[in-house]
């Protein structure tokens, strides 16, 4: 991967000796969906798989991106001087944004750069491709510059541009997950604090398998930032009565009994969700603590049921792989993960079956949709390194 990385950043720029190569993952989320912006908790982990970059230092103002997963639109250029979004920048706005944020921030960005990208995490699955690309940024620019930042740092900037330079009022999950993320481990995050712990990831006898339907989605075309709206305005309602900051902080029973100040039915479905599904999260991080795996995958299951039904952000590709997967013996537990409105479900399989489900879940899902699924067996890594 190295050398081949390296060939194609002489191609594209011509090397002098003077780049490095840095990784930063992708991620999954087991459990908390559409929490983070809700002060609840979420549950996510780092992937093995992820993006590469190849970097160097220029001795001017000017920025060069190029990426081999869109060879088409070829190098890409900005500067330090002038960093605004712009639509025909494509994919590189991303880079652009977290230099402005750290800029933004009060880091100095001395210089220009050259970057060459690649990632191996399918764009658009809902992995977390973009924000994989902010952290890895972030992670090179403390790099080449001797930034004095923590990952958690550059967590935020990532989300920070995201929000402010992107348009998308993602919460801090998949930055976070990314730039923390550790082997065998899921992040125990309390959005609202961002106290975390690990939890240690321990399904012997058991695969994480990621299924993608292959309906490309983006956040900024999505009805994410409604569902975000939504909450807020629930919450708005909640508390004409309750002291409370977030949904995060309600109980269901909480909720229950104060529902109908929201009087407002999908408002309601929505908060609901928020509400449970955070509770949901704490729960599930003790079964895994107690190894009741069976109550695990049950959450899992309900997480799922509510992100359909409730809070409404999955439709017929995502519904189809879910109920194709629960139908296998093996799988037991299936749902949504992500952003939604396409993407991926995550599942937990018995080994010995992860095969077959893969095949049969497949084949149904081509019958039915029309196009193919990707199925994915997935491990749980670290977060972003240099690699040279
Ligand atoms: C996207 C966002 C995250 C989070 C999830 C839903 O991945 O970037 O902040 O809100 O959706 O859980």
């Amino acid at each position: 991967m190295k050398s081949r990385l390296m060939a194609e950043f002489d191609k594209i720029f011509g090397r002098d000796g003077s780049e490095n190569i840095y990784f930063a993952p992708g991620r999954v989320n087991l459990i908390g969906e559409h929490t983070d912006y809700n002060g609840g908790h979420v549950f996510p982990c780092a992937l093995t798989i992820g993006t590469y970059a190849v970097a160097r230092k220029r001795s001017d103002d000017r920025l060069r991106f190029y990426s081999m997963n869109f060879e088409g639109l070829g190098v890409i250029e900005s500067s330090i001087k002038s960093l605004e979004y712009k639509k025909e920048d494509d994919w590189t706005n991303y880079p652009k944004g977290v230099i402005w944020a750290l800029m933004e921030k009060g880091y100095d960005i001395p210089y220009g750069m050259d970057i060459l990208y690649f990632g191996n995490i399918p764009n658009g699955s809902g992995l977390s491709s973009s924000a994989s690309i902010e952290v890895l940024t972030g992670f090179v620019c403390k790099d080449m510059f001797a930034l004095d930042i923590d990952n958690v740092n550059i967590a935020l900037t990532g989300q920070y541009s995201e929000n402010n330079f992107n348009g998308v009022n993602c919460g801090i999950m998949d930055q976070f997950a990314i730039a923390m993320g550790k082997e065998n481990r899921a992040i125990f995050l309390d959005t609202a604090t961002l106290e975390y712990t690990y939890a240690p990831i321990n399904l012997t006898g058991y695969k994480i398998v990621i299924l993608n339907t292959n309906k490309k989605r983006g956040l900024g075309d999505s009805k994410y930032n409604e569902r975000r709206s939504q909450c807020e305005e629930a919450l708005k309602r909640l508390k004409t009565k309750l002291n409370i900051n977030s949904l995060g902080e309600l109980t269901e029973e909480e909720f229950e009994e104060n529902r109908q100040l929201i009087g407002d039915e999908i408002l309601e479905k929505r908060a609901k969700h928020a509400v449970y599904e955070n509770r949901r999260t704490i729960s599930a991080v003790q079964a895994l603590k107690n190894n009741d795996i069976e109550t695990f995958a049950m959450l899992i299951n309900q997480s799922g049921d509510s992100l359909k039904n409730d809070y409404e952000v999955t439709g017929i590709e995502l519904d189809t792989l879910v109920e194709e997967a629960r139908k296998q013996t093996g799988v037991i537990c299936a749902r949504m993960t992500g952003a939604g409105f396409g993407g991926c479900a995550v599942s937990i399989v018995k080994n010995e079956a992860v095969d077959g489900a893969i095949e049969a879940i497949g084949k149904a899902y081509k019958e039915k949709i029309g196009y193919k699924a990707d199925f994915y067996v997935v491990e749980i890594g670290n977060g972003p390194e240099k690699l040279s």
